[in-house]
């Protein structure tokens, strides 16, 4: 299992990382031209210590001896100094520049890499099955795809170059001072072992305190999301305390934890501090008794120490990666678990047949939960081009039905079939029986962007003749002209607020659009009275003729004009017929009935 894992994280990885590879690799190579520009300049002062200044043969490569004596040797560099200076600048120089391009090309990578990690999620969650979604807290997702995203970007981008960087000054920087004394050089090395040990502990102990870090941001980050998205609710039910307090509770549970992290943190750079303080002071005993004993020049001495702090950095550096590792592993699989959800996908040569035929379920069941059946063993038929209407009390599975023949939910192959014309909703394209079944949900979800643009969403062009007459089937028409702005006023978060009846028929208007030969009203007459209700069936019958209509209810004056009326009761067929076959029957729908029609009287 763990194998596996690992092995999808290092592909995503690289998928992540396809386009931006270069900018770090260019970068990696910069930072290395860095490195060793840093770890020759305390050759340089050596040289010039013992050699210039002082008398020691120098101790350097043959090509750089060679020219040195063409120019006349130590003794000519003595007199003109400068020349020291100016190589020692130039070098500087040089750094300087490798490690402005070195920064430059990686945030281009990282820009590079966080755009496409986003691209890449984005397009992924689009195409995430609706159970998913509805399985899943937005906030806690919206984290996923920011911080966890961020954190992740920081580790390719900043952590992943400087481990190469820290590997070449870590051996180079080895090799400089092993060749300086050996003795010395065990000393500096011994610490090493131990830093990694401890990092390792470290790590593992970090990791599990990230994970509850995130989780609990997540938890933040949902608890503001259902605030903003639900504040009538709050407002409505006077919750605005205790929403302060819920929050109040949850955001000290993340404080402490990030104390609690920050503590663990500081004490592992403490130890760091300590460990290689003593490190430091070893050094300087040893290498000045070595120097006193004469087996180690003064120059020696300063570059050995020069590289000492060089390799301070790594190892210290060693210690951030391993926290930057584990943090950004957490995340990373944060997102592997969005990037894993399999999207929807049709079967092979998924069909697009004639949609304008019977629909008929057989033998339905269904359960969101295991063990807790929502839809049982439910059989009807729709014929072609008719009206059918569906009444039953709250949870009955209604809309649930409506999202089985929608495929919003898969219907498992053992549990029923629901066929159009014959053919499996299952063996179809999602696609095509979604542009085929128009759906009005029970909640209409308006974007916030204007009435035109929202009625014509599944359009590419904006028709505003096609917009009109929509509008004037679901009625809205009239109430689109008491706007200042008509079409062109925006709603939602950044325009005016519609009332329920408003959005109801915005969202039928915007179903209209789609032309489609099923249309499915679930609930969408409710927040209209009786009056525009019957308008608008009206409308609706002049204008959609042909098209099979199905319309869920609970009023029994939007239902009673149906061809055929379905009545659930607890996820089951209670009866089926005509209005007036179901009045004779005497059951559910004549109490319904009755209960609506003659309220008074029942009252009394
Ligand atoms: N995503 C879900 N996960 C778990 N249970 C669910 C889910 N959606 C609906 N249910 C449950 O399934 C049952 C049927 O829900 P459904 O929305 O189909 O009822 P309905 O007949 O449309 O009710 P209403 O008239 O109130 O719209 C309910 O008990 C509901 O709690
Ligand atoms: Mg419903």
């Amino acid at each position: 299992m763990e194998g596996t894992n690992s092995l999808t994280r290092t592909r995503l990885a690289l998928q992540f990382l396809k386009g931006s590879k270069r900018f770090f690799v260019l970068g990696i190579l910069l930072a290395s031209i860095n490195s060793i520009i840093e770890l020759v300049i305390p050759r340089v002062i050596s040289f010039t210590v013992d050699s210039v200044i002082g008398t020691k043969d120098p101790d350097l490569p043959k090509w750089i001896l060679s020219w040195l004596n063409s120019i006349g040797g130590a003794e000519y560099l003595r007199r003109q100094l400068w020349i020291v200076a100016v190589i020692v600048v130039s070098l500087a120089v040089c750094a300087a520049l490798c490690s402005f391009s070195q920064r430059v090309s990686n945030a281009t990578g990282a820009e590079t890499l966080v755009k496409r990690m986003r691209d890449m999620i984005f397009r992924h969650i689009e195409h995430l099955p609706f159970a998913w979604h509805m399985k899943n807290q937005t906030g806690d997702i919206i984290q996923r795809c920011t911080s966890d995203v961020d954190t992740v970007k920081r580790f390719l981008a900043e952590q992943l170059p400087s481990l190469f960087r820290v590997a070449l000054l870590l051996i180079m920087g080895m090799i400089f001072m092993i060749r300086i004394n050996l003795t010395l050089s065990l000393v500096a090395i011994f610490t090493l072992p131990i830093v990694s040990l401890y990092s390792a502990v470290f790590h593992k102990k970090i990791g599990a305190q990230f994970q509850k870090v995130d989780e609990n941001e997540g938890v933040l980050s949902t608890i503001c999301q259902e605030n903003l998205t639900g504040v009538r609710v709050v407002r409505a039910f006077g919750r605005e305390k205790y929403e302060c307090e819920r929050f109040g509770k949850q955001n000290n549970i993340f404080t402490n934890l990030n104390i609690r992290l920050t503590k663990l943190m500081s004490a592992f750079w403490c130890v760091g501090d300590l460990i290689t303080g003593m490190q430091r002071m070893l050094i300087i005993v040893l290498g000045s008794y070595i120097c006193v004993k004469g087996r180690m020049t003064a120059g020696e001495f300063i570059a050995f120490i020069s590289y000492n702090t060089i390799l301070t950095w790594p190892i210290r550096m060693l210690g951030r990666m391993v926290s930057e590792m584990s943090k950004a592993g957490i995340s990373f699989d944060r997102i592997l678990y969005i990037m894993r959800s399999p999207m929807e996908q049709d079967k092979p040569d998924a069909l697009e047949p004639d949609m304008n035929k019977d629909i008929s379920f057989e033998h339905v069941s269904f359960q969101y939960l295991p063990d807790v059946p929502v839809v049982k063993d439910v059989s009807f038929t729709i014929p072609a081009g008719s009206v059918f209407g569906i009444l039953g009390n709250t949870g009955s599975g209604k809309s649930t039905i409506m999202y089985l023949l929608d495929r919003l939910y898969e219907l498992p192959p053992e549990q029923g079939r629901i066929t159009i014309g014959g053919v499996d909703v299952a063996d179809m394209k999602a696609s095509w029986v979604r542009k085929n079944i128009g759906i009005v949900l029970q909640e209409p979800f308006l974007f916030s962007r204007t009435i035109a643009e929202n009625i014509s969403i599944g359009r590419n062009k904006l028709d505003m003749r096609d917009v009109r007459k929509a509008s004037a089937t679901a009625c809205l028409d009239e109430a689109i002209e008491n706007f200042t702005q008509g079409y062109d006023t925006f709603v939602g978060e950044r325009g005016v607020t519609m009332s329920g009846g408003q959005k109801q028929r915005t969202a039928i208007a915007r179903m209209l659009m789609q032309n489609a030969p099923i249309l499915v009203f679930d609930d969408s007459l409710s927040a209209v009275d009786a009056e525009t209700d019957a308008k608008i069936r009206h409308a609706l019958k002049e204008n959609m003729h042909g098209a099979t209509m199905i319309l869920i209810s609970h009023r029994i004056t939007t239902l009673m004009q149906a061809d055929r009326i379905l009545v659930l009761d607890n996820g089951q067929v209670a009866e089926l017929g005509t209005h007036q076959e179901l009045m004779e029957n005497n059951g559910i729908y004549r109490r319904v009935y009755d209960i609506q029609m003659a309220p008074e009287e029942l009252e009394a």
